[in-house]
């Protein structure tokens, strides 16, 4: 069986192909904003403009007839970016006369995590632009168990990172430089009970740019602070759980720091630690397509009059049919 996926919540426009064994095709078109972060309308512009060409790039590559359903990233994200992805979603199940499913994209971002990775039933951090949770399956639901109470982890970098002259995306220009950092400045460091809080902590590190800190310095202080936090957290939600699996996911997977965090506290707790490749970290069609996938065959499926767009869906309010 084979499924086609599109994602675009946010800045990463991305159509895939995916079968139970495989990713077939994956074609991405990203939006990278001139100035600033990202502009939802603009991420929506750049969406509709760009979807046309990349979905007819992939009927190159496959034929139309292989096709067997239709998945689409229904939220949460953006709202202008959401309704042209479901547009497009809406018109080509109908036109190929194939099931709608509509996907969670913080679910999506956990199973494809599971499926490249091979954990089984793991704590998940998933950390991103939007989102910075601690996720476990409990019966027939996700569950988070912890949370941002304020911004994303990914949304803090990179807010930093422009008051620091650095163009969007951050994350990975804040990787680098604090890999030349060694200085550590004190930074508020805000975990309650099980959730964090991140935007005190760009406030404090905005001061230590305007006090003349090194940028290197600053970017290595913050990450090991941020990182700390989320890290306290999963092993809170480990010990609590009696888990022994740990899975990264989201687009601030992508860092090697926090990764070997993450490896390190697993060590010392006897747990495992897994993630995906970096492809699959950050937003990508695959993760839409691949849930889509494993939604359907258990039984999902959304009809047209369902399937408007969900800015604030959360991942509780998918019921697992799958596992
Ligand atoms: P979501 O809707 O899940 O919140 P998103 O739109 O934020 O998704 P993702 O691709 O999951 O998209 O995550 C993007 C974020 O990941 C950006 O904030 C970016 O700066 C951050 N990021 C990417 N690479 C790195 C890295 N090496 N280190 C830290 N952050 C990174
Ligand atoms: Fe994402």
């Amino acid at each position: 069986m084979k499924a086609l996926g599109i994602e675009g919540t946010a800045w990463n426009l991305s159509v895939a192909v995916v079968d139970e064994k495989d990713v077939l095709v994956q074609i991405s078109d990203p939006y990278i904003p001139k100035v600033g972060g990202i502009h939802p309308r603009e991420a929506a512009q750049h969406h509709a403009e760009k979807l046309p060409k990349i979905i007819s790039k992939v009927f190159d590559l496959l034929s139309v007839e292989e096709i067997d359903l239709i998945a689409f990233s229904q939220g949460p994200g953006l709202g202008p970016c959401l309704r042209v992805v479901a547009t497009a979603a809406r018109l080509l199940a109908l036109k190929l006369n194939v099931p709608l499913v509509g996907v969670n994209h913080c679910l999506a971002h956990l199973e494809i995590g599971r499926w490249k990775s091979g954990a089984k039933n793991p704590v998940t951090l998933y950390v991103s632009g939007g989102n910075s949770q601690v996720i476990a399956r409990r019966g027939r639901r996700y569950r988070v168990f912890g949370e941002t109470l304020d911004i994303g982890i990914g949304n803090a970098i990179d807010k930093l990172a422009r008051y620091i002259g650095l163009p969007h995306p951050g994350g990975p220009k804040i990787e680098q430089l604090a890999r030349n950092g060694s200085k550590y400045y004190s930074l508020p460091y805000i975990v309650k009970g099980m959730d964090l809080s991140f935007s005190g902590l760009v406030t404090a590190a905005q001061k230590m740019y305007d006090s003349g800190v090194k940028i290197e310095d600053i970017a290595f202080s913050f990450q090991e602070t941020a990182f700390a936090m989320l890290t306290e957290v999963t092993e809170r939600a480990l010990a609590y759980l009696k888990n022994d699996e740990v899975l990264l996911v989201g687009g601030v997977g992508a860092n090697l720091r926090l990764q070997e965090m993450l490896k390190t506290m697993c060590e010392e707790r006897g747990a495992k630690f897994f993630a995906p490749p970096k492809e699959y970290m950050g937003d990508n069609g695959a993760m839409i397509a691949y849930t889509g996938l494993l939604m359907f065959r258990s039984g999902h499926s959304t009809k047209i009059e369902e399937s408007y767009v969900k800015p604030d869906f959360r991942i509780e309010e998918v019921e697992i049919t799958w596992l």
